[in-house]
């Protein structure tokens, strides 16, 4: 049989990751958290210093640079780095990042790798317009900023990080311009794509309306 292919997409704190892991779980398919993965190369981009306008350092970051995902976990040249990629650093910095040729090239096809190879549930940006074009279901998230930062905000207090609500609004607006203004695969719902808008559903709902699709 062949493989299937789910893709999500949508701007941050739209709630991907967490309806994703579940569509998953429950459809017995792996999750795939494309996002982690170009946070990993932004953190491995922080520790080294790299200069992100000098194409040659960057190339050769990337040539040192060997993400896993394995079950929840992501691992950057061995080491976990899962709660690390979450770091207000990170989220400076990762959109600037994943706006980058190289790195893109390099994610994407890790990522149509993966999604040979198995059965995915695949959240990120560009995954129903460019990873996965033949993906066979394909939904956009979205929600209204406010939700979106409340959501967020709450989940990093609950990590323990210091930060107000207006900060993660303005660091959330910040990334989706950036998303959606880059050339390479910008962040846009694709023309086949389901559009659902999560401001006030609960988890529970989108999860079953994305689930009356699939069934
Ligand atoms: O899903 P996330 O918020 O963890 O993603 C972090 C950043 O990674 C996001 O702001 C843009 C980039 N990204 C991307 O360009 N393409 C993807 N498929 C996934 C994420």
């Amino acid at each position: 049989m062949s493989n299937i292919s789910i893709a999500i997409d949508g701007p941050a704190g739209a709630g991907k990751s967490t309806i994703a892991k579940i569509i998953a779980k429950v459809k017995k398919l792996t999750y795939i958290d494309t996002g982690a993965m170009y946070r990993a190369v932004t953190l491995k981009c922080i520790q080294e210093q790299v200069d992100l306008q000098d194409h040659r350092q960057v190339e050769a970051v990337l040539m040192d640079t060997k993400i896993e995902l394995i079950g929840d976990s992501i691992f950057l040249n061995g080491t976990n780095v899962s709660e690390e990629i979450r770091r207000s650093e990170v989220n400076k910095w990762v959109s600037e990042v994943a706006k980058l040729s190289a790195v893109r090239k390099k994610m994407v096809e890790m990522q149509r790798a993966i999604a040979d190879s198995q059965s995915v549930v695949m959240d990120g940006r560009d995954i129903g317009t460019f990873v996965l074009p033949h993906a066979a279901y394909k939904f956009f998230l979205t929600a209204s900023i406010e939700e979106r930062a409340k959501r967020r905000f709450e989940e990093q207090q609950q990590k323990g990080f210091s930060t107000s609500l207006a900060e993660v609004k303005s660091e959330i607006e910040n990334r989706d311009r950036i998303d959606t203004e880059r050339d390479l695969a910008p962040l846009t719902q694709a023309r086949d794509a389901i559009l659902i808008d999560t401001t006030g559903l609960s988890i529970e709902e989108v999860v079953d309306k994305i689930l009356s699709y699939i069934q």
